[in-house]
């Protein structure tokens, strides 16, 4: 849903600055509760995992979401940072200026279905079908293009549509724009990282490493 409607909102804002997309605006009522919705998930996958691990401890008690919040603190950054960060900056302090650039962002969670998909074949034992090999592929592909290769892509459409060279995009634009990407491209570079240290394993390694 987040993906088909960021490219709805790229495709029809022809003008990257000024031109204006409901679903760039009203997609915050699924977006906010969704986050929230997947911390509280991830806190359920971790107090799980550890029972299984034999720390009992008591679900919602303050040690084991400590536990939690210690052990995924990056992911959980990366929900409250959008949540409480771009949530109001897109809907108040962007004022009528980027639904194209919200929209790109949306597009970023192509890449999502495909992890999941990932891990779920983890659980089922199937790591070493054909099915989790070809997803494997899927995941480096659309979270090169879509968390990665998206950034560049917003600066050449900034500088197209002002017509300049895209080298100067980032000393013409505001700085805290700057800023705002690097921060969110920081943990992309950090997470793909880790995906091609995966893949090296999955394609390159012998079977006793693959798991
Ligand atoms: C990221 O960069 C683009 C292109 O220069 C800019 O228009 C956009 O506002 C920036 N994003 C944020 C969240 O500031």
């Amino acid at each position: 849903m987040a993906t088909v409607s960021g490219i709805i909102v790229v495709l029809s804002c022809k003008n990257v600055v000024h031109d204006r997309h409901w679903l760039a605006v009203e997609y915050i009522w699924v977006l906010v509760p969704y986050m929230t919705y997947d911390i509280y998930v991830m806190y359920l996958c971790h107090w799980h995992k550890s029972q299984e691990k034999g720390i009992l401890q008591k679900k919602h008690s303050l040690a084991s979401v400590w536990s939690f919040l210690l052990q995924e603190r990056l992911m959980v950054t990366h929900h409250l940072f959008i949540l409480i960060v771009l949530t109001p900056i897109t809907q108040h302090f962007r004022g009528e200026l980027g639904d194209f650039f919200v929209g790109c962002i949306f597009i970023a969670e192509l890449s999502t279905p495909f992890v999941s998909l990932g891990k779920i074949l983890m659980q089922l034992k199937m790591q070493d079908t054909l099915l989790h090999k070809v997803n494997g592929i899927l995941i480096l592909v659309t979270f090169f293009v879509c968390r990665i290769l998206l950034f560049p892509f917003m600066y050449a459409a900034y500088a197209r549509q002002v017509g300049m060279p895209l080298y100067l995009v980032p000393f013409r634009i505001p700085l805290h724009c700057n800023i705002a990407n690097a921060s969110l491209i920081a943990p992309q570079l950090y997470w793909f990282r880790l995906i091609c240290r995966k893949a090296a394993r999955l394609y390159g390694g012998s079977p006793a490493h693959r798991s």
